[in-house]
């Protein structure tokens, strides 16, 4: 039974979803999978899993026109493989790629990864205000029918492409020109990373200290003291700002009350 290895990261919950929808698709095509979030797996613990599956997926959203920071991290973490090793990519995304898959590319290309399929899903833009303020984009994205898709492109698309891989090896991922605009977006991320805190602000008056805000933090830098402080390394995912019932917690970028509620956060099934 061919074997594939997920790993996915996701702070709210969008990608989380289309990694399911990847596990059930390839469930369908006989096939043995392992569901990994990125959060708490530790990829050296990983080198034998990782040599016996036939292939690699990364499922990840894009911020600021990149690969999650964090999933770019655990990409540049990958031990190298010893035989050449097919991956594939899919981020959720508002519609705003760039460069996200050509970087991870040429991060894991040198390691003896090649990356052979990829796809994208769009989804409500987590990220609600900066590219239009008050607006929420592609609302009821994902939707029953674009998970579906994405199910059958794993049952399909992914076994077809391991099976081509073997006969003529190619990566399937081209190069994209430099955009000034998107590269300059592109290193705000880098900047919350490097320890530019990210502003995050909370409503005294608002807040319960419930810790829901802090639970939703992929980095674990957000810590009841006793209000949610962002303490540095922060992705600026807008977890934490998005899965707050009561709207109290807030960054400078964000315009007024308008928050993202995807399927995921409102514990919806599709
Ligand atoms: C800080 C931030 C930056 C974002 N930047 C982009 C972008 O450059 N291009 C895009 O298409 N979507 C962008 N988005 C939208 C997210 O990629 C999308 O909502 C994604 O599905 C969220 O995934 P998650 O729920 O797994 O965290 C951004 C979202 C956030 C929070
Ligand atoms: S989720 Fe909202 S109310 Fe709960 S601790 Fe965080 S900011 Fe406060
Ligand atoms: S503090 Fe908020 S925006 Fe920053 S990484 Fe944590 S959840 Fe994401």
């Amino acid at each position: 039974m061919p074997k594939a290895q997920i790993h996915y990261f996701s702070a709210t919950g969008n990608s989380r979803l289309a990694a399911e929808a990847i596990v059930e698709g390839l469930h369908k095509a006989d096939w043995l999978v392992s569901l990994k979030d990125i959060r708490n797996t530790n990829i050296k613990e990983e080198t034998e899993n990782l040599a016996v599956s036939d292939i690699i997926g990364f499922v990840f959203p894009i911020y600021a026109f990149r690969a999650a920071i964090p999933m770019e991290q655990h990409i540049l973490s990958l031990p190298p493989s010893p035989t050449p090793k097919p991956v594939f990519f899919i981020a959720t995304y508002a519609g705003y790629l760039d460069r996200s898959f050509m970087r991870l590319r040429d991060f894991i290309l040198p390691k003896n990864y090649i990356p052979i399929i990829t796809t994208t899903l769009v989804c409500e833009d987590a990220w609600t205000v900066v590219r239009f303020p008050g607006w929420i984009y592609d609302k009821g994205r994902p939707c029953k029918a674009d998970l579906e898709k994405l199910r059958d492109f794993a049952t399909n698309e992914i076994p077809k492409a391991v099976q081509k891989n073997r006969e003529s090896p190619e990566p399937a991922i081209s190069w994209v020109p430099f955009n000034p605009i998107t590269a300059l977006a592109a290193t705000f991320p880098i900047a919350v990373h490097k320890g530019t805190q990210f502003p995050i602000f909370v409503k005294k008056s608002l807040c319960t200290r419930c810790g829901i805000c802090v639970r939703q933090c992929p980095t674990g830098r957000l810590k009841l003291t006793p209000y949610p402080t962002a303490n540095g390394n922060c992705v600026g995912c807008y977890g934490c700002i998005n899965s707050c019932p009561l709207d109290a917690i807030n960054t400078w970028f964000t315009y007024g009350n308008v928050r993202f509620r995807g399927p995921a956060l409102r514990n919806e099934k599709l």
